[in-house]
């Protein structure tokens, strides 16, 4: 890593930063209209996560939710292009489960596009596994892998 990040909840007061930043991360398509940031940042049922360097630029994000049965369901992950491969998809990554587990999730999920080689690598590294293909998942019609993973109870409180 080439400088000290911090991981900090993200809010709706983060919402045109983490527009602006989707927009970097996914291509047409496939990104976040501010609607929806803003109905997810809103939502209690929502965790989201930011990476900010030291001079409070946003690089990442991860938007999560909790669903019934004890499921915790990642929604989206993006890390500006000029900051990948340093470690922050999996620092997000790991924040956005450790609050899934106190929130009493046991299991992770996902849906990631057939041909996002990058993202599926990183939740392989993670622990996830491919569970299911789904086929015509996305809008434009293109396949979508599904994966989980177990999550570990949370660390009891010293
Ligand atoms: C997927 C994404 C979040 C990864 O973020 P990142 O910060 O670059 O990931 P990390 O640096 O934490 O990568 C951790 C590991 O994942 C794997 N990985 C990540 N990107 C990879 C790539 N392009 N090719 C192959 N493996 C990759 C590697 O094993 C990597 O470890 P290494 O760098 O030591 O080899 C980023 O590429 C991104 O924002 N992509 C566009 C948006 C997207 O596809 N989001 C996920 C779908 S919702």
């Amino acid at each position: 890593m080439v400088c000290e990040v911090s991981i900090r909840p993200m809010t709706v007061r983060d919402l045109q930063a983490c527009w602006e930043l989707d927009q970097r991360c996914f291509a047409d398509g496939e990104t976040y209209d501010r609607d929806t940031l803003r109905y997810l940042l809103t939502n209690p049922l929502v965790i989201a996560r930011k990476i900010e360097l030291p001079d409070g630029r946003m690089v990442g994000f991860v938007i999560g939710s909790m669903e019934p049965g004890g499921v915790g369901h990642v929604i989206a992950l993006g890390v500006d292009p000029q900051w990948r491969r340093r470690g922050f998809g999996r620092l997000l990554m790991d924040a956005l489960e450790e609050a899934f587990s106190e929130h009493g999730a046991t299991i992770a999920r996902l849906e990631v596009r057939v041909d996002n080689h990058a993202a599926q690598a990183l939740y392989q590294k993670l622990g996830y596994t491919v569970t299911q293909h789904l086929p015509r998942y996305y809008t434009n019609g293109e396949d979508a892998l599904l994966m989980m993973k177990p999550l570990p109870s949370p660390a009891p409180d010293e």
